[in-house]
């Protein structure tokens, strides 16, 4: 097993390259997008040292399956999937903020709550609530979307509107859509005996249409639990089975990383790296309902060239 921890492509019409902490996303004419999800993760807002094998392509094919099923709820930013491992699309103004929406308490808004915090991006929560409650209704928890190697920090609507980062209308708009993509991901979910319990959606603009960008209902960006068995694990206090990058978090923690300053990342070992991929496929497989199929890895790099620049060149 081989992960793709870098790509560096010079594609037809490159103008530049942005490397992400998980994507490389190539600007094509400052007109498209070539994203390729690579092995890379990140955890805390740090990349791991060791990259995940087929990570890149799972997610890949999940957000590009859940655009495909949002489609009628908002524009997004897909045109195509040339490669199992890359998603080329429309270039877009993003927003400087990320929708983060809760159906349920937990991960970091959890740990707020249970060391007192009682109002999270200005929304009041009441007290009493365990951990993996849910809430009567779901709430939006918007990040400020930092810049390269900073932190992304919580923030209010009220903040957004009252710095500016986005017009009131236009922040209506995506509460609207953040809204109703939380719902119709979680019917998916339960479709598939799973519980989305929370998300995170990015918004650009382009020629005066707002968008949905980047990935959706992927393992990095989401929270799953298993619908099975919630209610009694719930009631006996007792952790859920949880599909998301939560156990990756949880294991640097137990191993003394929290994201903060002058902590190291703790080794990782390759049974640590083959189970997270193992943990990857799993979710691939519940959340799709399909068989994960690994994309021929022999030539790696110089497939994923091939595919795109032939849908480049065909699609000039
Ligand atoms: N259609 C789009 N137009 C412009 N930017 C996009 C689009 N889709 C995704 N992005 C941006 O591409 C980057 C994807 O790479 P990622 O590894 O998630 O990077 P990051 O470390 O910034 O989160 C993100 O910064 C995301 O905001
Ligand atoms: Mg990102």
């Amino acid at each position: 097993m081989k992960a793709l921890v870098g790509t560096d492509f010079n594609f037809p019409g490159q103008q530049s390259v942005y490397h992400g902490k998980v994507r490389d996303v190539y600007n094509i004419n400052n007109n498209l997008l070539v994203m390729v999800a690579t092995d890379r993760i990140s955890a805390f807002d740090v990349v791991l040292s060791e990259g995940i094998p087929y990570k890149g392509q799972m997610l890949n094919q999940i957000a590009s399956k859940f655009l495909d099923a949002t489609a009628d709820i908002c524009p997004n930013w897909k045109l195509a999937t040339p490669d199992p491992m890359v998603t080329v699309g429309l270039r877009c103004e993003g927003f400087p903020v990320e929708m983060i929406v809760r159906g349920y308490l937990c991960g970091s808004a959890w740990r707020a709550y249970k060391s007192g915090v009682r109002r999270i991006c200005g929304i009041p929560l009441p007290d009493g609530m365990n951990e993996n409650q849910r809430f009567p209704e779901p709430i939006i928890t918007p990040t400020t979307k930092a810049a390269q190697g900073r932190h992304d920090e919580d923030i209010s609507k009220e903040e957004i509107l009252r710095q500016g980062l986005v017009s009131e209308a236009d922040y209506a708009l995506l509460e609207k859509y953040t809204m109703q993509l939380f719902l119709r991901g979680s019917e998916i979910a339960a479709g598939r005996g799973l519980i989305l319990v929370d998300t995170k959606y990015e918004f650009g603009r382009r020629d005066g249409v707002v968008y949905l960008i980047d990935e959706i209902h992927t393992p990095d960006s989401s929270r799953y639990f298993y619908t099975e068995g919630y209610d009694e694990r719930f009631r006996q206090g007792e952790p859920q089975r949880q599909l998301s990058k939560e156990f990756v978090r949880e294991w640097l923690m137990a191993n003394g990383f929290q994201g903060q300053a002058g902590q190291t990342i703790p080794e990782m070992t390759p049974g640590i790296v083959e189970s997270i991929s193992e943990r990857y496929a799993e979710l691939f497989e519940h959340i799709t309902g399909e068989p994960f199929i690994k994309g021929d890895t022999t030539h790696l790099l110089s497939r994923i060239e091939e595919n795109t620049t032939q849908y480049l060149i065909r699609n000039k």
